[in-house]
């Protein structure tokens, strides 16, 4: 049987597409009776098309809704990793739902790891016409003070592997004395 989490809050990762969210949020799950909940995934199957086919039929500002209205519900949700679409952060109102229940955990990685991770997928349609490092690094720079500022830990993955990312967070979320800037 799995060990109840040693918090008693949700836990919402955010970061830039390809920065792994979904992994290290089933690597939680693994670890905890913690439910996961895959944004993406879980708008992709409620409107019953892809996340690409969404942007392509209705926009992007539709898109944006359905995931405010997503957290909005996930608020009555305990016990939970919930794994954040990229834009999250970027609309004020979804930050302050994921904090109200929820610690937020950003994860970073350099433009160079996030190609390599996304080079081969083709559900992201912000960068399906733009995959370079440069590209990636230019957007990542605009997001950057939107992610920061949401997070309430960040959590660096290039050259570590998902059991060490898991493990520095569970530490760093029990730890909050340890953590820099004493945003915890
Ligand atoms: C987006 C990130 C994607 C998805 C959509 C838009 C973004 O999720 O929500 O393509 O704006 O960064 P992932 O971060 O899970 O790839």
């Amino acid at each position: 049987m799995k060990s109840k989490p040693p918090f008693d809050h949700n836990i919402a990762l955010i970061g830039f597409m390809g920065s792994g969210k979904t992994t290290i949020a089933n690597c939680l799950s693994s670890m905890f009776a913690m439910e996961t909940i895959e944004m993406d995934a879980l708008i992709a199957q409620r409107e019953g098309m892809s996340i690409s086919d969404i942007f392509d039929k209705y926009g992007e500002e539709y898109f944006r809704t359905l995931e405010t209205n997503l957290l909005i519900e996930l608020q009555a949700k305990s016990n939970t990793v919930i794994s954040c679409g990229g834009g999250v952060p970027m609309r004020s109102q979804n930050v302050v739902e994921m904090k109200k229940n929820g610690k937020i955990v950003l994860l970073t990685a350099k433009p160079e790891t996030i190609y390599n991770r996304v080079k081969d997928n083709h559900d992201r349609p912000l960068l399906e016409h733009n995959k370079s490092v440069s590209y990636i690094s230019e957007l990542m720079e605009k997001r950057r003070e939107k992610y920061e500022a949401a997070a309430d830990l960040i959590i660096e993955t290039d050259g570590k592997s998902k059991e060490e990312i898991c493990q520095e967070i569970v530490d760093k979320l029990q730890n909050p004395n340890q953590v820099p800037y004493g945003k915890l």
